[in-house]
């Protein structure tokens, strides 16, 4: 049965790439049938695999990448069209901007989007933005995916703010267990197996967007 999974916000460096890359792999390693899809025009993932490739050529590759560019129109359609025929998962790298009114076709296309996001008062407000735009354009569930925590930080005050964010994007969409800043997060391969700490960083998270997954008709 075919999924379709956009890793999207309108903010930039939230985490899209580098959590769509790992969520990739995690799906494999369970064993899900699954692709990542790079429409981004920066094309970060497409570029990181032609890198992990050259540096060790011999490596079988867990998962394809298909580059999509979003500027045509008809290419995007027909490409969606035959990515939602694929019996397995695809997961979708979208990039940081709405500007490109293409990317409709993803957000109609998707079963579930998750969303990277922080609770910094500009990533909230951009996600507020993303959330508006997106709802109008896409009958999928959101999921928010909170990334780069800072362990230490948390005055009474945020944490307070925090909760409050919470509780109104939980009526939007889903707030997953977050995700903690980390170099261990930060450094990703797409050709070798999650380690041990990047497992055990994101197994909760992920395993409940694989709940969700799970839940779609
Ligand atoms: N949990 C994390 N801990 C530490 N660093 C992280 C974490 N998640 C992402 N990063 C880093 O944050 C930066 C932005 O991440 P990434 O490129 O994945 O974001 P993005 O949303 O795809 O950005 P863009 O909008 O440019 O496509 C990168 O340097 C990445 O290594
Ligand atoms: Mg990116």
């Amino acid at each position: 049965m075919n999924k379709f999974i956009l890793f999207s916000n309108i903010k930039g460096g939230v985490g899209k790439t580098t959590l769509c890359a790992h969520f990739t792999e995690y799906l494999a390693e369970q064993e899900f049938p699954v692709a990542a899809v790079d429409a981004d025009l920066q094309a970060s993932l497409s570029r990181h695999r032609e890198r992990d490739v050259k540096e060790d050529p011999e490596r079988p590759i867990p998962w394809e990448v298909i580059k999509l560019n979003t500027f045509e129109k008809d290419k995007v359609e027909s490409v969606v069209k035959k990515l939602k025929k694929v019996d397995g998962v695809i997961v979708v790298d979208c990039p940081g901007n709405l500007n490109d009114n293409n990317l409709s076709v993803l957000f109609e296309a998707a079963d579930l989007i998750v969303v990277p996001m922080a609770f910094d008062v500009d990533t909230i407000d951009a996600t507020g933005i993303f959330t508006n735009v997106v709802k109008k354009r896409s009958k999928a569930k959101l999921l928010f995916l909170p990334n780069r925590i800072n362990v230490s930080e948390g005055k009474a005050k945020e944490l307070e703010m925090r909760d409050k964010i919470i509780k109104d994007l939980n009526r939007i969409g889903k707030v997953l267990p977050r995700i903690k800043q980390s170099v261990i997060i930060k450094r990703y391969t797409t050709i070798y197996p999650l380690d041990m700490y990047q497992y055990m960083a994101l197994e909760e998270p992920f395993n409940a967007i694989i709940a969700e997954i799970k839940k779609i008709k």
